[in-house]
């Protein structure tokens, strides 16, 4: 019997969010899908909750019953400083102190690269090396991953922090050869954060299986994710243009999100 009946995914209208409902249906008894606007339930036990994720109470409320939380609502780019501390720093706070409160077992929140992304192209980067954001994106999303661990260690929630690389059909740029997430991988990656083994922290890349990857995904192998797909299978068809990189994107791993508003000084980076 699985430990985890009950799924809250947040987000669940979004391109990601489609993907979860598809790949979690199977899985469960309940799947409460939330986003701002209603979704299509598109089985029995689909259920569509429509809040907003700054809204505290109304998060309470969603979160009643649940077993595991997939936690994808949220502003998915760079955006001025009080949306984003408003839905993807209060909203992911919501989040888990909800699940605290209702007794969730488990948080699956998507991170994102963007954590991590003025780390240099030639590093490889593991679970613990100090967080680097490239954006105010990302910083919330250090901020999710701090939440997530503080819940854990104070709280016995058990969270995955999914760094997500590039979810797309298929990879369009010199970038996306080393963090391209293919919808399949990704279907993959959301059955494998229901591993019923007991865990407390994990960090997982959520990328495919790329050539050219920057990451040690030691995690991935804790909850036995394992991708198929390869970006490298798709590199012939990229044009000149789609391999064209300006220095600050060329240089680190965030690419455009740290070229963005930059105007450091890339040596200083190491
Ligand atoms: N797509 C990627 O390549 C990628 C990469 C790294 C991380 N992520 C993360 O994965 C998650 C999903 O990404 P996506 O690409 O599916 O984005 P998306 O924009 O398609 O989906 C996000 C959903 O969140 C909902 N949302 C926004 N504000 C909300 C609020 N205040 N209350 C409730 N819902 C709200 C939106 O309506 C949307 O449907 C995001 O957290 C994003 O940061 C995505």
């Amino acid at each position: 019997m699985t430990r985890f009946r009950n799924i809250l995914i947040t987000g669940a209208a979004g391109g990601i969010g489609n993907v979860l409902r598809d790949a979690l249906r199977p899985h469960c008894e309940l799947m409460r899908c939330s986003d701002l606007v209603d979704v299509i339930p598109e089985a029995p036990h689909e259920q569509s909750f429509a809040f907003d994720l700054r809204d505290a109470a109304a998060t309470a409320k969603a979160m009643q019953g649940v077993d595991i939380v997939y936690h994808f609502g949220g502003i998915p780019i760079e955006g001025a400083w009080q949306d984003i501390r408003d839905v993807n720093i209060d909203g992911t706070f919501n989040i888990y102190e909800a699940a605290r409160i209702a007794g969730v077992s488990r948080v699956v929140f998507a991170s994102s690269n963007h954590a991590m992304g003025f780390y240099r192209r030639s590093t490889t980067v593991g679970q613990d090396e100090t967080p680097r954001p490239d954006s105010r994106y990302g910083v919330s999303k250090v901020f999710g991953e701090a939440v997530g661990r503080l819940y854990a260690d104070k709280h016995g929630i058990e969270t995955i922090s999914l760094r997500i690389g590039q979810f797309r059909p298929r990879p369009t740029n010199r970038r996306m050869l080393s963090l391209w997430l293919s919808p399949a991988d990704m279907a993959r990656l959301a059955v494998s954060c229901l591993w019923q083994g007991p865990l407390h922290f994990e960090i997982v890349y959520g990328v495919s299986a790329n050539k050219r990857g920057w990451y040690d995904n030691i995690g991935a192998q804790t909850i036995g994710y394992e991708p198929q797909d390869c970006a490298e299978d798709y590199a012939q068809d990229l044009g000149d243009e789609a391999m064209k990189e300006e220095s600050v994107e060329a240089s680190f791993q965030g690419g455009p999100f740290c070229a963005a508003e930059f105007d450091g000084s890339i040596d200083r980076i190491t």
